[in-house]
């Protein structure tokens, strides 16, 4: 059964789409049945495997609000082993009408319970906002994942995101469990970047993965052709550096439900 990690972060801009696209074609990359679930409405993880957003027929606001089952929602990418379940501009109604939903904040969790079973893992992709959505994604999850950028002014939103997240595992989700906070755009000799790193470990200690994802050129230009980059090159440092995570993750007990 698909073990489910959420992507998260309340700060925009600090690599969680990157993470989500990268991670998943990771996964794939090494042989397991990965699904993508875009649940952000800016939709950059749909466009960052490639999917072409004129030409679907059924999105997650679908699935969401009961227009279509899960299963059609699902979409192939280039990568044989790696689904996704794209979004596109409607899906700023789904909050609105997900808010008068009987068990509103469980929605997402329900309709996976129809489909984890055939994958290995599942991530989602979020927004940088504590909306309904975002909620939805953490009550459906096992594990958080979060990107912290090795920028100063990033700490503080990481730690308003950790304290969320235990209010949701007190309300919503008792299993909830953090994967890790993950270091991302990592600048090597730049003092600042090495600040945050040593900052972050001191403080969250064995939270912090050892795995830190460098500043690249490749894995921004990547996002811009719809690639991750494991596809385009997985010699390149940002590509090993993401299939390094999975088998950090694998180390810390992340793998397959039984
Ligand atoms: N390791 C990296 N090296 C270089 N550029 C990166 C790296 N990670 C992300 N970026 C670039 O930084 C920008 C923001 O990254 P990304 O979209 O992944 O962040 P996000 O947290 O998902 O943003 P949002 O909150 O808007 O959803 C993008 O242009 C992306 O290509
Ligand atoms: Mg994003």
């Amino acid at each position: 059964m698909g073990h489910i990690i959420c992507i998260a972060s309340l700060k925009g801009g600090v690599g969680k789409t990157t993470t989500a696209v990268n991670l998943s074609a990771s996964y794939a990359w090494n042989g397991s049945k990965t699904l993508l679930i875009d649940c952000d409405p800016q939709g950059s993880a749909t466009t960052g495997v490639g999917i072409n957003k004129q030409k679907l027929r059924w999105t997650l606001y679908d699935a969401l609000v009961g227009k279509s089952s899960v299963e059609e929602t699902v979409v192939d990418t280039d990568i044989g082993l790696l689904k996704a379940i794209p979004v596109r501009g409607e899906f700023f109604r789904a909050e609105l009408e997900l808010m008068t939903k009987p068990g509103k904040e469980k929605v997402l969790r329900g309709i996976l319970a129809d489909i984890r079973k055939n994958y290995d893992y599942i991530i989602l992709d979020t927004p940088p906002s504590l909306s309904l959505v975002s909620i939805n994604a953490m009550t459906a999850a096992d594990t958080l994942l979060v990107p912290l950028q090795c920028e100063f002014l990033a700490y503080e939103s990481l730690i308003q995101l950790l304290r969320f997240s235990r209010l949701i595992k007190k309300k919503l989700n008792p299993d909830l469990k953090l994967a890790g906070v993950l270091l991302t755009m990592y600048d090597m000799g730049e003092k600042t970047s090495q600040q945050i790193v040593d900052n972050a470990r001191n403080h969250l200690k064995k939270a912090v993965f050892k795995t830190i994802i460098p500043r690249s050129v490749q894995l921004r230009e990547a996002s811009g052709i719809g690639k991750p980059l494991v596809v385009l090159d997985a010699e390149s440092v940002g590509a090993r550096s993401y299939l390094k995570l999975t088998r950090e993750l694998m180390e810390r007990g992340i793998k397959p439900k039984q």
